[in-house]
C-alpha cells in the first residue's frame, strides 16, 4: 500500500543522521502504485531515498522523496548449481547476503555487512574485499518515470564500473529500481585475495561461506563505524583513478603508497583515498560536529548534531588538503542533495 507523508523529518531516514526535512515522502509497494503516484503528483523534482545509507541532505528537500517498501525474495530457477533469485528493492542487503550464506550459495559473501538496501546496490555497484555486486547481478527491473512503465535490463546494459552504473548517469532522474535479479552458485569460489581476508578466514578454520562472512563482518566492524552509533555513510569519497604518470610521481615520493591496477586501462591507476587523507594528517581530525573517522580515513562522521551543510563544508576542506599535498582530486561517493 502506498503512503504519503508531508513535511517529514529525515533524521531517522539517513545514516548520517542529519536533521533535514522533506516536503513530501511517498512510500510505495508496487509498480502500479508508483504509476498512480507519478500520474497524480506529476513531480518535477524527486529522488529515490532507499535506506538512506549513501545520501547526504545538505538542505531541506523541496521535492518528493520516493521510498520503496517492497521486499519480497523469490527463487526464479534452481538447476542444482546455479540459482536465480529476484529480490525486491527494499529488501535489506545484508539479510539477503545472510540468506545466501545460510543457503550454501556463493557469489556475494564478500559483500557482507554493507549497509544498503538491495535496490541501492546496483546504483553504485557496491563493492568490497575484491568483489563487486555487478558480478552476481543478471538483470535490474525499474519503473521508467518518463514512459510510466516497467523496464527490465540485463547486467550488460547497466554500465557497471567502479562505483558506477547507468543509474547514476543516463537513467538518473528516470529510473526507480523495483527489483534486482541475481545468479548465485553452489560450487565454492572463495575470493580471499584482498588485505587481511585470508588471514581472518584461516583463523576461523578455512574457506567456508560462513567463515568468509564472519571474517568480513569482523574486518568491517574493526574499521568502520556503525551508523547507529556514529552517523556516517561509509566511504565518503571514491578512490581516485589517476594517470599512471601521476601515480609514478607519487610513488617516487611515497614508496609505500598503496595503488591498484584498473581493469582494461593500463595507463591509469587507482589510489586509496583513505591513505591520502590519512597521510595528509587528517585521520581522526574533527571540526565542530564533523570529523574524519579515526580508524578509516575514507569515512566522514557526524559526531552528533551536524547539519548536512557542515558535513559538505568539511568534505570540501578534506578535498582541498589532499589536493594541496598530493595534487590529486578526490570526489564524493555519497549522493549529495
Ligand atoms: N588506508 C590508510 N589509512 C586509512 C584508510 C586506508 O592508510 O585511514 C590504506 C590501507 O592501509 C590500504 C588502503 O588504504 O592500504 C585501502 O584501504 P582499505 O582496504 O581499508 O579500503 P579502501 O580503499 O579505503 C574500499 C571501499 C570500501 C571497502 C574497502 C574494502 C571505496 C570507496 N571504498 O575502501 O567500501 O569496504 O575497500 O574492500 O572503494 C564503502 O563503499 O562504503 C566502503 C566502506
Amino acid at each position: 500500500m502506498k503512503r504519503i507523508y508531508n513535511d517529514i523529518n529525515l533524521e531517522n531516514r539517513n545514516s548520517f543522521g542529519v536533521k533535514q526535512q522533506a516536503a513530501m515522502l511517498a512510500e510505495f509497494e508496487t509498480a502500479e502504485e508508483l504509476k498512480e503516484l507519478f500520474e497524480e503528483l506529476k513531480p518535477t523534482k524527486w529522488y529515490v531515498l532507499g535506506a538512506g545509507n549513501n545520501t547526504l541532505f545538505t538542505a531541506d528537500y523541496d521535492g518528493v522523496l520516493v521510498t520503496p517498501i517492497c521486499s519480497k525474495r523469490t527463487i526464479l530457477k534452481d538447476d542444482g548449481e546455479w540459482v536465480d533469485v529476484r529480490v525486491e528493492a527494499a529488501h535489506d542487503w545484508d539479510e539477503f547476503v545472510a540468506w545466501s550464506v545460510d543457503s550454501g550459495l556463493w557469489g556475494i559473501e564478500n559483500l557482507s555487512a554493507i549497509p544498503s538496501s538491495v535496490g541501492a546496490a546496483p546504483v553504485q555497484n557496491i563493492g568490497a574485499y575484491g568483489a563487486e555486486v555487478k558480478d552476481a547481478i543478471t538483470a535490474v527491473e525499474y519503473f521508467d518515470t518518463k514512459e510510466l512503465k516497467v523496464v527490465r535490463i540485463g547486467c550488460e546494459e547497466c554500465g557497471f564500473g567502479y562505483r558506477e552504473s547507468i543509474f547514476k548517469h543516463e537513467l538518473r532522474g528516470v529510473a526507480i529500481i523495483l527489483a534486482v535479479e541475481f545468479r548465485l552458485h553452489r560450487t565454492p569460489t572463495p575470493n580471499l585475495g584482498y588485505g587481511d581476508v585470508i588471514k581472518e578466514v584461516e583463523a576461523r578454520g578455512g574457506a567456508t561461506l560462513k567463515n568468509i562472512r564472519e571474517a568480513i563482518c569482523a574486518i568491517r566492524v574493526s574499521k568502520l563505524p556503525d551508523p547507529k552509533e556514529l552517523g556516517n555513510a561509509g566511504s565518503f569519497f571514491k578512490n581516485p583513478i589517476v594517470p599512471s604518470i601521476v601515480a609514478e610521481r607519487l610513488r617516487n615520493e611515497y614508496p609505500t603508497m598503496p595503488s591498484y591496477p584498473v581493469p582494461n586501462a593500463e595507463d591509469r591507476v587507482k589510489l586509496a583515498a583513505g591513505w591520502l587523507i590519512d597521510q595528509a594528517g587528517l585521520k581522526g581530525y574533527r571540526e565542530g560536529h564533523v570529523g574524519v573517522h579515526d580508524r578509516q580515513a575514507l569515512v566522514l562522521v557526524n559526531h552528533g548534531g551536524a547539519t548536512g551543510g557542515e558535513v559538505l563544508h568539511f568534505a570540501e576542506f578534506v578535498c582541498s588538503v589532499v589536493r594541496t599535498k598530493f595534487g590529486v582530486d578526490i570526489t564524493p561517493e555519497v549522493n549529495i542533495l
